[in-house]
């Protein structure tokens, strides 16, 4: 590779959103060295020639610019793939289409996701919000993701599908995970949100889990979510004291202090958001045991010392006080 010094120079002086694509394609091109290389059977040391220094020093530098893991991630997939104009996608033909609009599909629920979220945050943080309003909208985008993750149970090939989930795999050559919708930290923010100190009881694991992964989550949104909870300043990068039992759940993190001050009707919408995000969960479980669990497609999300059954319900709930 030529002047490759000014490749640098040129990734380091684009704007924000171009540079965030540039990003997705530098992650993307050394994703795609790593997989070619280990469906040829290379070595490690032979990977990494295959990759070239040039271009892992363009990843490394994108990388000190926007911090990420040190692989192909979610953020880069989904939320930085110039999905609607120039799709970033491994295959070609009908499975390059599938691929484009099963990562249009995560993007729409995200952008669904993110209007809950802000709904819930002027429910929970602006005195004059007004309660029904903010939840009306809340309940309304997550139906709508729900349709479109209906859409997909229903209507994604699974032949296609297989084609185009090898390349998304976990790295072969690095002890890292791939870029799964596990790592949307919009839908941690919605579940913190609506039910954080339900899930504190019921599931710690999901927080332990949030805490102990979250360089493969995009950093900005985790890391608000870890400003909620950590509210004595305590640093994001560690799990909080109340994890461990050394401090109550900082329920001011979640909606639930607003809830108190309300009667039955409101609580009663909050109820069906909380029903929404469940049905969410489900059919997503449903989802992944079609299309990847069953026929025996590879798990990125997961680490070997993980249930994936345990992953998938995670954010279930035994029985919510939706009165
Ligand atoms: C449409 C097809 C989908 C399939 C086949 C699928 C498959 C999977 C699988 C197999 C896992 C386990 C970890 C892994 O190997 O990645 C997983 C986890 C997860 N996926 Fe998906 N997924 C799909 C869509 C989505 C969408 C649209 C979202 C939303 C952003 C999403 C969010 C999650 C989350 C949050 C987890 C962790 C478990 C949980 O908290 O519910 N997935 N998915």
């Amino acid at each position: 590779m030529i002047a490759a010094t000014d490749y640098e120079a040129q990734l380091l002086s684009l704007p924000k959103s171009e540079f965030e694509i540039a990003k997705t394609d530098v992650q993307y091109l050394v994703n795609c060295a790593y997989q070619i290389s280990a469906f040829a059977g290379l070595h490690p040391v032979d990977a990494e020639l295959t990759v070239g220094k040039e271009l892992s020093r363009l990843a490394r530098l994108s990388r000190q610019r926007q911090p990420s893991v040190d692989v192909l991630s979610y953020e880069d997939m989904i939320l930085t793939n110039p999905l609607q104009s120039d799709p970033r996608v491994y295959c070609l033909g009908s499975a390059g289409v599938e691929e484009r609009d099963f990562c249009l599909g995560h993007q729409y629920i995200e952008s669904e996701l993110q209007s809950a979220m802000d709904a819930l945050l002027e429910l929970r943080d602006s005195a004059e919000a007004d309660a029904r309003q903010c939840l009306a909208v809340c309940v309304e985008r997550l139906e709508s993701a729900n349709c479109v993750l209906a859409r997909f149970f229903e209507c994604m090939s699974p032949d296609l599908f297989g084609q185009f989930r090898v390349f998304y795999g976990k790295n072969p050559y690095k002890d890292r995970l791939g870029p799964s919708g596990r790592f949307s930290a919009r839908i941690v923010a919605v579940s913190v949100l609506l039910i954080g100190e339900e899930l504190f009881h019921q599931k710690p694991q999901f927080y332990r889990d949030v805490f102990r992964l979250s360089e493969y989550y995009p950093q900005r949104c985790i890391h608000e979510v870890f400003r909620w909870l950590s509210p004595d300043k305590e640093s994001a990068e560690l799990q909080p004291r109340w994890l461990n039992g050394k401090a109550d759940f900082p329920k001011f993190a979640t909606i639930s202090p607003v809830m108190e001050r309300h009667g039955s009707e409101i609580r009663k919408l909050r109820a069906s958001c909380v029903s929404a995000l469940d049905r969410f969960t489900q059919l997503h479980r449903r989802t992944a045991l079609k299309y990847t669990i069953e026929p025996g497609r590879p798990i990125v999300g997961v680490e070997a010392a993980e249930s994936i059954e345990s992953v998938l319900s995670q954010r279930l709930l035994r029985a919510v006080d939706q009165s």
